[in-house]
């Protein structure tokens, strides 16, 4: 088996983070850290953690520093993580970066890098409008790129497709600017530390596949 990678995916929502995220954890067997997803199951199990995030997360705001940098040192730690490890929404703030850096250093790991998708914002909207997400598994379609065989139902388990809260036209656009004014901004802190590698995420799902594969290549020998 190819040994595994610690990387980050970087980009704005709806840039295909997640999409990406699932195939190569399949690909590495590494374990993906989607802080959303583990936002949005315990906004749904009304956990201490949900009734915290909730008001953040229906905003499309983001939730304190502290408690997302405790809820992935904590993920970090479980057997699924020790061959590697998938970013997917994590940092979102030079604050979270730095505390990742401070939690490998700890110990002992050192990422392989960050890959930044680019995808424009008019594309972007698009994704999002459509977006559909299983109930059950987490699978994501798209009701017009990726429609499920029957409608509202997840090819993969039968579960029911639903279309995200934050997933609404106003707060798509309040989440774009929280992601140019407080994580854009990441781009630079890993581009001057020579971490940063830029991807079109533009096209379609395997081509996007095919250039981080690219860039693997690179890191993963
Ligand atoms: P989170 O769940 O992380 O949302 P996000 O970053 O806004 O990202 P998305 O899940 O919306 O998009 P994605 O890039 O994964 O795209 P996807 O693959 O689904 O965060 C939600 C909230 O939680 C935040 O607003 C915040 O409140 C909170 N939060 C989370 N992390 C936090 C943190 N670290 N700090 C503080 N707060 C935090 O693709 C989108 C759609 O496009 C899908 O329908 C998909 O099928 C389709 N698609 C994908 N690729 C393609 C393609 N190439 N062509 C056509 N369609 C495609």
């Amino acid at each position: 088996m190819a040994r595994g990678i610690r990387v980050i995916l970087l980009g704005a929502p709806g840039a295909g983070k997640g999409t990406q995220a699932k195939l190569l954890q399949e690909q590495f067997a590494v374990c993906q850290i989607s802080t959303g997803d583990i936002l949005r199951k315990a906004v749904v199990e009304q956990t201490p953690l949900g009734k915290e995030a909730s008001q953040y997360v229906r905003s499309g705001a983001l939730v304190p520093d502290s408690v997302i940098v405790n809820l992935v040192a904590e993920r970090l730690k479980e057997k699924d993580c020790e061959r590697g490890f998938i970013l997917d929404g994590f940092p979102r703030t030079i604050p979270q970066a730095e505390s990742l850096e401070a939690i490998l250093k700890t110990r002992d790991l050192a990422l392989d890098g960050v890959l930044s998708v680019h995808v424009p914002h008019s594309v972007i909207v698009e994704r999002l409008a459509g977006r559909r997400t299983c109930k059950n598994c987490g699978a994501l379609n798209h009701v017009v790129f990726d429609p499920p065989k029957k409608q509202g139902v997840c090819d993969r388990c039968g579960g029911e497709l639903y279309q995200r809260e934050d997933d609404r036209e106003e707060t798509i656009t309040a989440r774009l600017k929280v992601y140019d004014t407080q994580t854009a901004p990441l781009e630079d802190y890993y581009r001057e530390r020579g971490r940063l590698r830029e991807i079109d995420g533009v096209g379609k799902v395997e081509d996007i596949r095919d250039r981080i594969a690219h860039v693997l290549g690179d890191w993963v020998q």
